[in-house]
């Protein structure tokens, strides 16, 4: 069985989803986990032990300072026996605590004494999610090594409807089943996240991606570093999501994503071209591609010779695809992404009111582990006036799941 002999140490904090977390380690002991709960004093409120206990078949751990209890399996004991540390479901508050390594309880006294991976898997209000200080949290244990199986998009308990509920519990078993088991000791290679295959179903999915090559002449051309990584990541990501996607990819050597149309152009003006004839049937449109802003004036037909020291060329405006399309009259809801270098916030801001757009991804490039050619990114969303997520340095993989959750929330709510 995938998880034979793997200690599993199931964390459980004080939220609504603390309901959900039986059958998550029903489902976990059906693989031949092992498993030992921790509650906290606010879990306690929302589900009685005695339920986990059925469930796990051990009794529940819930004081730290506790003569028994320490005499028995103690945290440094339960710490230990873990293979993997699970929380599930984690509060804001859990996750305020453990990134500022507070030890004042047994779950976070044996967060701080594990040498064991941790994953968290959060819950809360979407409000919550969404604020800067969760947000800076999750950037922090992220950066320490802490895996994040994200929260979904939907309807919550509270009545909201954003991202903020609970990973379905069969996909956090999933996660688990696909980390590489080696020994029993599980290693975190790797989480995957899957999206919600029904998040956009039917919804029309246009994606731009790579860079644009503008030519000199039949052998020259000025471009960008773009890979079109991110863009195929979320072509994929919206596929999955249960979309029906359109790619115009400019210039890369990337497979097509199963289940993506695609269409291939080399110039800034083909791209336009294709992508405003597409963009009226479309419901989304995902403007990712790093479009050259000046083309030359005049394409030589013959091959410039070598002549004098010094070659002018004179360059000029390229359409903007991105806003055509957003001042289209039936326009698609529109997400752009600034690439910038510098006053990342105030740029992608600025972009997003001139352009009328309805997301923007905010994008540090020429910084280590981001941006152009890198197989990792970190962004930052904005929209409306005030509304703003942070995704720490991630696989753009991992992104484009995320940020296909959020578009799709945020498409929802529009429609
Ligand atoms: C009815 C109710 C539901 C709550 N649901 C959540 C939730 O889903 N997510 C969350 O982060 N906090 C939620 N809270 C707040 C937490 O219970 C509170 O922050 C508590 O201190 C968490 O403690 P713990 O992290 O030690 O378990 C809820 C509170 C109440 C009263």
């Amino acid at each position: 069985m995938a998880l034979n002999n793997v200690n599993i140490l199931v964390a459980v904090t004080g939220g609504i989803a603390a309901y959900k977390c039986p059958e998550v380690i029903r489902r976990l002991t059906e693989y031949g986990a092992s498993i030992q709960v921790v509650m906290t004093e606010s879990a306690r409120e929302f589900v009685k032990p005695l339920v986990f206990q059925a469930v796990s078949g051990n009794a529940v751990h819930v004081d730290l300072l506790d003569d028994q209890a320490e005499a028995g399996m103690g945290h440094i004991e339960l710490a230990r026996w873990a293979d993997v540390v699970l929380i599930v479901p984690a509060t804001a508050n859990t996750l305020a605590r453990m990134a500022c390594g507070v030890a004042d309880d047994l779950l976070s006294t044996i967060c701080l004494a594990t040498r064991s991976p941790v994953i968290v898997a959060p819950a809360m209000n979407s409000v919550m999610w969404e604020h800067p200080a969760t947000q800076a949290n999750l950037k922090t244990l992220q950066s320490r090594g802490i895996i994040l199986l994200a929260p979904e998009a939907g309807s919550q308990a509270c009545g909201e409807t954003g991202i903020g509920r609970l990973m379905e519990p069969e996909k956090i078993v999933e996660s688990l089943k696909q980390m590489a088991c080696d020994g029993g000791q599980l290693t975190m290679k790797h989480v995957a996240q899957s999206t919600d295959s029904s998040l956009l179903k039917g919804v029309k999915v246009l994606l731009t991606a790579g860079p644009t090559r503008e030519a000199i002449d039949p052998v020259r051309f000025i471009s960008n570093h773009s890979s079109g990584k991110m863009g195929f990541a979320l072509a994929r990501a919206a596929t999955d999501a249960g979309a029906e996607v359109t790619l115009i990819a400019g210039p890369v050597k990337l497979e097509t994503p199963g289940g993506v149309k695609r269409i291939d152009v080399s110039s800034a003006l083909q791209m336009h071209e294709i992508a405003l004839s597409i963009a009226g049937e479309c419901d989304i449109f995902i403007s990712v591609a790093a479009v050259a802003d000046y083309r030359v004036d005049e394409i030589k037909a013959q091959k410039i010779k070598k002549t004098g020291d010094d070659m002018t060329l004179t360059l000029i405006r390229n359409p903007d695809i991105l806003a055509d399309v957003a001042s289209m009259e039936t326009k698609p809801f529109c997400v752009g992404f600034a690439a910038e270098t510098e006053n990342l916030d105030a740029y992608a801001r600025g972009k997003l009111q001139k352009k009328n757009l309805d997301m923007i991804v905010g994008n540090l490039v020429g910084v280590q582990s981001s941006g152009f050619n890198s197989d990792t990114n970190a962004v930052d969303v904005f929209w409306g006036s005030s509304g703003h997520v942070a995704y720490s340095s991630r696989s753009k993989e991992s992104l484009a799941t995320d940020l296909i959750t959020l578009i799709a929330s945020r498409y929802g709510e529009r429609h």
